[in-house]
């Protein structure tokens, strides 16, 4: 990811970036960062850049032509199939949440402006800006630490930023909740005791008493953050009454991605804060019309998705909104915490025995080894490891890849697509069970979404141990 901050004091950017972790991204090439000086865009012998507001007032104003040729220079060097965007930093921007971090990591140049004196000339704004952006109420002398600021949050989430020891572990606004207090060595400093808890080597233990401390400490600093934290609480132990069948939205919750736009005895609305898209859970036939009706259109607009958990919601939804049914789907969840053991051996055709192998793909769509089945016991090869959990995953034996499925942020495994016609159930068992073990590995609860005429998909994971919902969810979808 490349960054490239327009101002006027390069030097006090500069000096920012390259200290410590993002310094050493950019030295390690991870990211790449420039302060570009806004002066050295400006014309006339003294390479002037502001001057007096029209219609009078305090301060000067940063002036359109410098701001403006400084923007096209940078963005004439971005390759024109990359993602930009380009952040205006200023009091009167969103404020800047780890949402908003999150949405940034994911382009692959961010400019971002910072204005100086009584701000920037509202014309070339108009013409450059996609976000604007303010690191707090309150207000600065110039743009560069908010621009510091933004940079540094959204570089952190760049894979291969933070090294291992590092990680974003730090979600502290994950679920809502702020992080648990810390501790560290001596065991007692200042007549002060490290809680015993900690000490008692009890992973379990440990875990309960962080979110206690966590929740508590929520509630004491950060009451808006606590409310939104008790609502979705709520919301989830209704969808836990029945697990499976909710098992989306309670992935949804887990993730953090979760947004409460309807919480009431009987239904329940998320949207996905990533996607757009809706869930939607109802426990009443009763006043359904009525609700469809009345949803707000905030709520509708740029979705394109709407995942049903009921039959009778589908009508009221169409009447209210032109979406087909494109998809009915039982879920399949697996509900132990324990892996499911790995047997790799697949019989050939002419009679042999193969070892079963887990290729990850690659960047260029080739699978690389991944991870052995058979002798699988819970490490995957670290050689073979492409580090994205995201991505598809195939299982070969020898030289012929059979099959290929992967695993979503959710935890969600998707279906088995089969690459070699003959080739059929040992492989596609194996690479589930190396899947669910996966997502087991990385703490979420693995589940599949199939197709309810897919027969033996269903078989399948019934045998190997995970339950199917009683009835099927409806994906409905935009035409668009
Ligand atoms: N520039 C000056 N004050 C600022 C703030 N609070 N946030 C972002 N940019 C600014």
């Amino acid at each position: 990811m490349n960054f490239h901050i327009l101002t006027l004091f390069p030097d006090m950017v500069m000096q920012g970036i390259m200290t410590s972790i993002t310094g050493r991204a950019v030295k390690e090439h991870i990211i790449e960062a420039e302060a570009v000086n806004i002066r050295d865009y400006a014309s006339g012998k003294h390479q002037k850049t502001d001057d007096y507001p029209y219609g009078g007032g305090a301060g000067m104003l940063m002036q359109a032509q410098p701001v403006y040729d400084a923007c096209q220079d940078v963005f004439s060097r971005i390759p024109p199939e990359h993602t930009k965007r380009v952040v205006y930093v200023t009091p009167q921007g969103l404020p800047f949440s780890q949402k908003m971090a999150e949405e940034f990591s994911g382009s692959d140049d961010l400019v971002i402006l910072c204005g100086h004196y009584e701000g920037i000339d509202e014309r070339v704004l108009e013409e450059v800006v996609t976000d604007y952006v303010s690191i707090g109420d309150y207000v600065l002398t110039g743009g560069e630490l908010a621009a510091m600021v933004v940079v540094d949050a959204v570089a952190r989430l760049v894979p291969g930023v933070l090294h291992n020891a590092e990680s974003p572990e730090t979600e502290s606004f994950h679920g809502n909740l702020l992080e648990y207090p810390q501790y560290s060595r001596p065991e007692i400093w200042h007549g002060k005791r490290v809680p015993e808890v900690l000490l008692s080597g009890d992973a379990r233990k440990i875990q309960k008493w962080r979110l206690e401390e966590s929740v508590k400490r929520t509630r004491e600093r950060r009451p808006d953050l606590y409310a939104r934290y008790r609502k979705l609480e709520e919301c989830r132990a209704l969808l836990e009454t029945q697990k499976r069948l909710y098992a989306d939205m309670l992935a949804l919750i887990d993730r953090g991605s979760a947004e409460v736009l309807i919480w009431e005895k009987e239904r329940i609305l998320l949207r996905d804060s990533g996607s757009g898209c809706l869930s939607y859970a109802s426990f009443s036939l009763d006043g359904e019309e009525q609700f469809w009706e009345q949803l707000p259109e905030a709520f509708l607009a740029g979705c394109f998705r709407v995942t049903l958990h009921q039959d009778f919601s589908r009508e009221p939804l169409q009447r209210r909104i032109p979406m087909e049914l494109s998809r009915v789907c039982y879920h399949v969840v697996y509900t132990p915490r324990e892996k499911i053991p790995c047997r790799g051996l697949y019989r050939t055709q002419d009679g042999s025995k193969k070892q079963l192998v887990i290729r990850e793909r690659d960047g260029s769509g080739r699978y690389g080894v991944y991870g052995c089945l058979g002798n699988d016991n819970g490490k995957h090869d670290a050689d073979g490891c492409l580090g994205n959990d995201n991505g598809k995953y195939g299982v070969s034996a020898g030289e012929d890849c059979l099959g290929v499925s992967g695993i979503d942020e959710d935890g969600r495994i998707s279906e088995y697509e089969p690459l070699l016609e003959a080739e059929g159930l040992p492989a596609k068992r194996a690479l589930w069970t190396f899947l669910i073990n996966r997502v087991l590995e990385q703490g979420k609860r693995p589940y599949f979404q199939i197709d309810r005429n897919d027969g033996a998909s269903l078989a399948l994971l019934e045998e190997m141990g995970l339950y199917v919902s009683q009835t099927p969810v409806y994906q409905m979808e935009s035409g668009e």
